[in-house]
């Protein structure tokens, strides 16, 4: 795939339940699956169906009901995990067997298989997943720590036995945004093969680098990013799908490349997820955390009051929220105030504002945040007073 347009793959129900303690339930994981579908997810990963009783019966259940996206099942690099995944996604309209392995020598030492055995290991199963469905996506699990010699050879054997995406997981959060892109663009150069398939971006966010891994991966000539909403995930999780969906919508002038999903959707899914995971979303994340559309200071809500470009580089309607927060605390301004009470319905002279500033701000030192209970009762306060 070439151009501007990038494959949104998301995760959250295979690698965002990994994560310890977000196991989902079945139900909660159809709706989920239900939202990812309605927001334009292109590919969901909806599990890893040879991994429990209970895993299988989602991953059909939603390969069943998917309206558009692709429905993915993940399987090791064996026949009989291979068939699991196929018996459990072949009902989708567009179904999607994703295979691995771990290709790096730290992982090749786990099954103890020479570098030869292991390429004989991906072809076979990479050819019987082909046999099953023409859409194959293989993974060298590690590939960021793996010798460019031998993840070149395994890429070819995977692209020979007809895999039509190949994944290049940054298993461990390893990889630096430089290094991603070249590591992609090298592939795409040098591969045999490489014009017949996509290449995507699989990164973690071990060193706090997923988002800036992936879109670099992007700019290398990636065309799918896996992700997951929250940024969910094993250890210090996935690339955040918000995140690279809104880089991409926000800065397009210098990232130009565009996704099918409905950005206005994302709020709400984003608290489904937090809600059914288990995982509370933190308060400064970017574009989610309660706090990335709010302000507290005095020079910040007084700009914000005057133009919202100049403390905000999205809407909030972009994500589905109704509207940016202005939070009264001990850093807010008399501007703020003034406008808050107004949209309590209070108009004060000067004098009685000024009053009433006092007040909020020997409040506001002793309480983490004022409430709009407690501007009306100091206004209640003075008015008893006069
Ligand atoms: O991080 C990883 O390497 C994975 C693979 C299974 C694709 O999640
Ligand atoms: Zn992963």
């Amino acid at each position: 795939m070439s151009g501007d347009r990038v494959l949104i793959f998301d995760t959250t129900l295979r690698d965002g339940e990994q994560s310890p303690g977000a196991t989902m339930s079945h139900s909660e994981k159809l709706e989920i699956a239900e939202l990812l579908d309605e927001m334009g997810v292109d590919i969901i990963e909806a599990g890893f169906p040879i991994a429990s009783e209970g895993d299988f019966a989602a991953v059909r259940e939603i390969s069943q009901r998917a309206k558009q996206a692709t429905i993915c099942g993940l399987a090791r690099a064996n026949l009989k995990d291979i068939d699991r995944c196929w018996e459990a996604v072949r009902h989708a309209k567009s179904p999607r067997i994703h295979t691995f392995i771990g290709t790096s020598p730290l992982h090749r030492a786990i099954p103890n298989l020479t570098q030869d055995e292991m390429a004989e290991r991906i072809h076979q199963t990479v050819t019987h997943a082909r046999n099953l469905c023409d859409n194959v996506q293989w993974s060298p699990m590690d590939a960021t720590r793996t010798e460019w010699d031998y993840l070149r050879r395994t890429v070819e054997i995977a692209i020979r036995a007809g895999a039509t995406t190949i994944n290049i997981p940054d298993t461990v959060g390893y990889t630096a945004p430089v290094e991603s892109a070249d590591l992609i663009r090298r592939l795409i150069a040098e591969v045999e093969g490489a014009e017949d398939v996509v290449f995507a971006t699989h990164c973690h966010n071990d060193l706090g680098m997923a988002t800036a891994n992936s879109l670099a991966a992007v700019e290398g000539g990636a065309r799918q990013i896996e992700c997951t909403i929250n940024g969910l995930g094993e250890r210090a999780g996935n690339t955040a799908l918000e995140e690279v969906v809104m880089a991409m919508k926000v800065r397009h002038d210098i990232i130009p490349y565009s996704t099918r999903i409905d950005t206005t959707k994302i709020m709400h899914v984003s608290r489904r997820v937090a809600t059914v995971s288990g995982f509370q979303v933190q308060f400064n994340k970017a574009i989610v955390g309660k706090n990335a559309f709010a302000h507290e200071s005095g020079i910040h809500q007084d700009g914000m009051l005057k133009n919202a470009e100049t403390f905000e580089i999205m809407r909030p309607a972009d994500i589905g929220l109704k509207d940016t927060s202005i939070v009264m605390g001990k850093h807010s301004g008399r501007a703020a105030l003034r406008s808050k009470l107004r949209e309590l319905g209070y108009e004060l002279a000067d004098n009685q504002l000024q009053d009433v500033f006092v007040r909020f701000k020997a409040l506001a030192d002793r309480k983490k945040e004022v409430y709009d209970e407690d501007l009306e009762a100091l206004v209640a306060a003075r008015d008893t007073a006069e």
